[in-house]
């Protein structure tokens, strides 16, 4: 089946389009069986957008598989993606493209089931407006809740109600009346600037692109006629000046320009703007092309800008006018849709990306997550693949943003996870939280180089990890033991002892191990502060957390050791009766029977229990600590 631009359009045909024409971005919401895909079609075939031969193999399959009785079936023009389901192929989003003498247009096509949440959040992400399609004989139903919301959630203002199969309802006036006031009154709850209300019929033409007289009774425009005359661009060009940072172009001493896209608003020659993190101001000098300076920048527009003074300005930087600048924080409070099958765990690390910004950031409390059919708040521990929440992150450094209902381009995030790099979540920010903001760092006078200095040592993580029972305990008290004995000052942080005190209130959900690898990293930190030699013994079952710990020292000085003993020896061993009671059922999570290990793949150092007795092991740590130049010989 041949399906019409499938993909989005060549940026070079859009740029072309849009030189001419404003541009209209749209999403429809439904399902086949509301006929959204005869909508589309009728769409593309009415604004002659439909190639002669493409026309004649659909005249053929119509004949073959059409439903529509004589004449062609529309649907098969956009059903490929409805096949792609059927074939089990992952679908992002399929945009179409048409234009009319007034407007180009993108369509954003979406499956509207709960499970393709995720697609239908990505098509509304850059639409402006977004068609509903309502079966007249059927009126609202959950689903067109759930449209609506996740439509409003993206930050579309302007909502078409299309009214369809009015034909099947004898082109009742009483019926669309109904679903109008319906529609409305639920949609109050939500934050639209327009809904329009259009009846039609996909089927017959009727309202799509030209009037029917069988609507007698109806006196506002046809779909397109309001697709061409809704006005959208305004809301754009009202925004202020946003310029995010990708990169520093430096080709000589006397060139120092900021590339980037502007993400709104306009920008000129003789501007004044900030550098919205650190505060410093200056002026815009040229707006520098490839094809020349330009008098004026627009949204969108990919330009390279020239200051009058030398700031400090890096990427990830946000410019904008000094009298209306982004929030600038390191926590705020969002809306997200998760994205990927491994569930949300709270104070997990992710790397967060917001316009040209990227910055590891944690969850760092979970609301309550959203009914999408209901709207109802329920409160939850993490979030699944396609749900919703409201939730608090921080990030480790600070960010300049904007509430995404005042900017979608710097209100905007994904997060992203740091073991598979696949987007895990679809951000909105509502607002920057201040609560920290009045706490500063000290700087102490007996820094952490005096410290060292005192105790004539480098401070390091030896981090320990492995399977419970496969010897991180015993191989780090000897360790430690020898280390004493080198005149080494020491301390060993260990996951039972620690669960007896600073984490009692931790269990072993992969939530609540998370949250114990991270205090203890934090702890572990506080101990390379003070010159020590700091051994971790954790099962830290999870690469991400290891990682976080990594990060949190300085480089060189965390030495992660993958104690390696296989399972069956880990059981055999069992000296606590831990594995025999999980293989019993009897403990639920337990690392290895009931909950996972991820192995380290980079561990520095890689100790098989099984295979040496463990003084030997014991004095290849002490040889790597000397190799690394953090002990003496
Ligand atoms: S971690 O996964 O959060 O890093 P941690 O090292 O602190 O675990 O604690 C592991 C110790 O707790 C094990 O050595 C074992 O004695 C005990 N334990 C009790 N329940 C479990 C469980 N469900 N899974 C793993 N260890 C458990």
């Amino acid at each position: 089946m041949s399906q019409l631009f499938a993909t989005a359009p060549s940026t070079a045909a859009l740029a072309d389009a849009v030189s001419r024409k404003t541009l209209l971005r749209f999403i429809t919401c439904g399902s086949v069986d509301d006929g959204k895909s005869t909508l589309i079609g009728r769409l593309l075939y009415d604004t002659k957008l439909i190639f002669d031969d493409q026309l004649a193999a659909i005249e053929k399959d119509s004949k073959k598989y059409g439903t529509t009785g004589p004449g062609i079936d529309l649907a098969l023009l956009v059903d490929g993606l409805e096949a792609e389901r059927e074939q089990g192929i992952t679908i992002d989003v399929a945009y179409r493209y048409f234009a009319t003498d007034k407007r180009t247009f993108i369509v954003a096509d979406t499956p509207g089931h709960e499970q393709y949440t995720r697609n239908m959040a990505t098509g509304a992400s850059t639409a402006d407006l977004a068609v509903i399609l309502i079966d007249a004989r059927k009126g609202v139903l959950t689903q067109t809740r759930r449209h609506s919301f996740i439509c409003s959630l993206l930050g579309i203002r302007h909502v078409v109600v299309a009214v369809n199969k009015i034909d099947l309802v004898g082109y009742s006036h009483v019926v669309f009346a109904e679903i109008e006031q319906a529609y409305r009154e639920f949609a109050a709850r939500l934050n639209f600037a327009s809904i329009t209300t259009i009846p039609m019929s996909a089927l017959t033409g009727a309202n799509v692109t030209a009037p029917s007289t069988d609507l007698p009774w109806y006196r506002g425009p046809t779909l397109l006629q309001h697709l061409e005359g809704v006005e959208v661009e305004a809301d754009r060009r009202a925004q202020p000046m946003r310029f995010p940072v990708q990169w520093v172009n430096r080709p000589n001493l006397d060139f120092r320009g900021f590339a980037g896209t502007l993400a709104s608003g306009q920008v000129r020659p003789g501007d004044e703007v900030t550098v919205a993190a650190s505060g410093r101001s200056t002026r815009i000098a040229r707006i520098v092309t490839m094809d020349g300076d330009l008098d004026l920048a627009e949204a969108g527009d990919s330009v390279t800008l020239t200051l009058e003074d030398e700031v400090d300005i890096a990427r990830g930087d946000v410019l904008a006018p000094a009298a209306s600048r982004p929030e600038v924080a390191n926590q705020f409070a969002a809306n997200i849709i998760w994205m990927e099958q491994e569930p949300l765990i709270p104070g997990r690390s992710y790397l967060l990306k917001l316009a040209t910004r990227t910055t590891p950031a944690t969850v760092t409390a979970l609301k309550y997550k959203i009914d999408v059919n209901t709207l109802d708040q329920l409160a939850a521990k993490t979030l699944k693949l396609n749900e919703i929440a409201e939730v608090n992150v921080e990030t480790s450094s600070a960010l300049a943003f904007d509430p995404y209902a005042e900017n979608r381009e710097t209100g905007a995030f994904i997060l992203i996870d740091r073991e598979t790099n696949g987007t895990a979540a679809a951000g909105m920010v509502l607002h920057g939280l201040r609560r920290a903001t009045n706490i500063h760092r000290h700087a102490s006078t007996v820094d952490r180089a005096a410290r060292s200095a005192l105790k004539r040592q480098k401070p390091a993580v030896l981090w320990f990890t492995g399977l419970s029972a496969s010897g991180k305990s015993t191989v780090a008290n000897l360790v430690e033991q020898k280390l004493a004995v080198r005149g080494q000052h020491t301390m060993l942080l260990d996951g039972d002892n620690v669960r007896f005190g600073l984490n009692k209130d931790l269990g072993f959900t992969d939530a609540d191990r998370v949250e114990n690898v991270r205090r203890v990293g934090e702890v572990a930190k506080l101990f390379v502060e003070s010159g020590t030699l700091v051994l971790c013994c954790f099962i830290s079952p999870f690469e991400a957390e290891r990682r976080m710990v990594r990060d949190l020292v300085g480089e060189g000085e965390f030495v992660e050791i993958f104690v390696d003993t296989p399972l069956e020896t880990c059981i055999a061993r069992d000296p606590k009766g831990l594995y025999r009671r999980a293989l019993a059922g009897e403990i639920p999570n337990f690392t290895g029977v009931s909950s996972p290990y991820e192995a380290p793949k980079n561990a520095e150092l890689v100790l098989r229990t099984a295979d040496a007795p463990i003084d030997a092991l014991a004095d290849r740590v002490i040889d790597a600590l000397i190799a690394r130049g953090l002990i003496e010989n």
